[in-house]
């Protein structure tokens, strides 16, 4: 095999992934190769994978399959790299059971890709499943392609070991990156043109660097960077926000009035059989607060249903959270049993039609909420940070504070602006609205 000269990176998961996708595809770009226009055409595809639920990892060998087929079926067999979580869990069981792999490499060992397509061209299939975590980060340094909205990693792994899921295995210990590296690649992305960075980590409320910087601290240094208007953080453990982190959302104007705060369950028996270190009070007592320093905050969740031993009455207490927490937003899933984890070795497995029928009753309460969410915004005029074109001619597509998708007109505004938009009508996952020039601010003030 050839050295590629040609990459595309395909990634799967969470917002950790695609953080890393867009550093692997300036690594490659570094290492002298240029990206190719889709899959089909390059001669290196990496495939950045997620390990989370069964579905997930499944998608990888499905689609090495593919790549095979097709390389057989031209005569031009590209490159495959697989990266991400599924390499760091599976990394022996893919080179079983898709032997035309050549490159595995875990989360926190891609910046030795490049080094590792050589090896592969020079015809050894390259593995490397190491956490050197801070050593990535230092080989990758700081300098990065903005976007309007862009992915900060701060901090990497999980230490909290929730008895579901593999991110403490895939992922490696907590740690968090130096802030005075990260308020580097900060004013680097906005230099380049950021005007949103979105703080990233498993557990990124639980931040804290090597020097005693804490989380709400990191948020403010942030908020000073000259350009950057707006921040987001994702995802938060509700155990990790701390008063301090709350204060904060009243206090920082360009903290958005966001937040992403799982919850899995509404039963304590099931929240402590998860090994999830909060109740379903502490949670509520959390968005409380929140909501007294900051009314207008969107909550967003995540839920598990069907965890072993869950009774129909506990799943109706995840019912009755979701009922008084009222969603802006969120995500449901049925529980995918993993291997390695605690939980897949319970032996009160619920039965798949039983999840299935809870994931249905869950997902239309909590859809219904997404919707009213949405139609309470209809009138109001809003600041929307524009991101990308539109599907119309001369339409664009950006993000409400609420981190709604709002679709207009641009009539002279550009992507990386922020206007001001009068919303007009709600659908069920965005908003559509007309700009309202009198208003637009440049500044960080939000349009009542
Ligand atoms: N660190 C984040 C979430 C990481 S994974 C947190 O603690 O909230 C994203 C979501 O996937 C989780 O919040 C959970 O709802 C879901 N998830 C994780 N493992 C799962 C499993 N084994 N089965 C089903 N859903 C799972
Ligand atoms: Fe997984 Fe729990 Fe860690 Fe989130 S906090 S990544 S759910 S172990
Ligand atoms: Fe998936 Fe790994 Fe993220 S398992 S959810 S890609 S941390």
């Amino acid at each position: 095999m050839t050295q590629p000269k040609t990459y595309f990176v395909r990634s799967y998961g969470c917002q950790m992934n695609v953080y890393d996708a867009e550093r692997m595809e300036e690594l490659l770009g570094a290492d002298g190769m240029t990206r190719a226009e889709s899959q089909d055409d390059a001669d290196l595809v990496v495939l950045n994978t997620c390990h989370i639920r069964e579905k997930a990892a499944e998608k990888v060998y499905s689609e090495i399959g593919r790549i095979r087929k097709k390389g057989e079926k031209s005569g031009r067999k590209a490159m495959v790299a697989v990266a991400g979580c599924v390499a760091q869990a599976e990394g022996e069981e893919i080179a079983r059971r898709a032997p035309s792999v050549d490159v595995i490499v875990g989360p926190q060992a891609y910046h030795r890709l490049p080094a590792m397509t050589r090896t592969a061209a020079a015809g050894t299939r390259a593995v490397d499943t190491d956490l050197p975590t801070l050593a990535k980060f230092k080989a990758l340094g700081t300098a990065r392609r903005a976007r309007p909205s862009s992915f900060l990693t701060i901090q990497e792994g999980c230490d909290k070991f929730c008895t579901y899921c593999v991110v403490p295995y895939t992922r490696g210990a907590e740690v968090s990156r130096p802030a005075d590296i990260l308020l580097e690649e900060a004013r680097k992305l906005a230099d380049g043109g950021a005007r949103e960075i979105v703080l990233l980590g498993q557990n990124v409320n639980a931040y804290r660097d090597e020097h005693g910087v804490g989380f709400g601290d990191l948020i403010g240094r942030v908020a000073a960077i000259h350009g950057i208007e707006r921040i987001r953080y994702t995802t938060s453990h509700p155990a990790d926000m701390t008063d301090e982190l709350i204060a904060a959302h009243g206090e920082i104007q360009a903290l958005m009035p966001y937040l992403h705060l799982p919850v899995q369950s509404g039963s304590d028996r099931v929240l402590k059989a998860m090994n999830r270190s909060h109740t379903a009070e502490s949670y509520s007592d959390t968005i409380a607060a929140l909501r007294r320093v900051r009314p207008d905050i969107a909550i967003s969740g995540d839920f598990i249903v069907g965890f072993p031993g869950e009774t129909e009455a506990e799943f109706e207490e995840t019912l009755k959270i979701v009922d008084a927490t009222r969603y802006a937003q969120a995500y449901s899933f049925k529980y995918s049993p993993r291997p390695g984890t605690p939980a897949a070795t319970m032996d009160t497995q619920i039965a798949e039609l039983v999840k299935a029928e809870r994931l249905e009753r869950l997902q239309s309460a909590l859809n219904a909420q997404q919707i009213r969410f949405n139609q309470n915004s209809v009138g109001l005029c809003v600041n929307v940070l524009i991101e990308r074109p539109g599907k119309r001619e001369g339409q664009v597509v950006g993000k409400s504070p609420w981190l709604q998708s709002v679709h207009f007109d641009a009539e002279g505004a550009a992507i990386g602006d922020i206007v001001a938009v009068e919303i007009e009508s709600a659908g069920p996952n965005s908003l559509a609205g007309r700009r309202r020039m009198s208003d637009d601010r440049t500044g960080r003030g939000q349009v009542a």
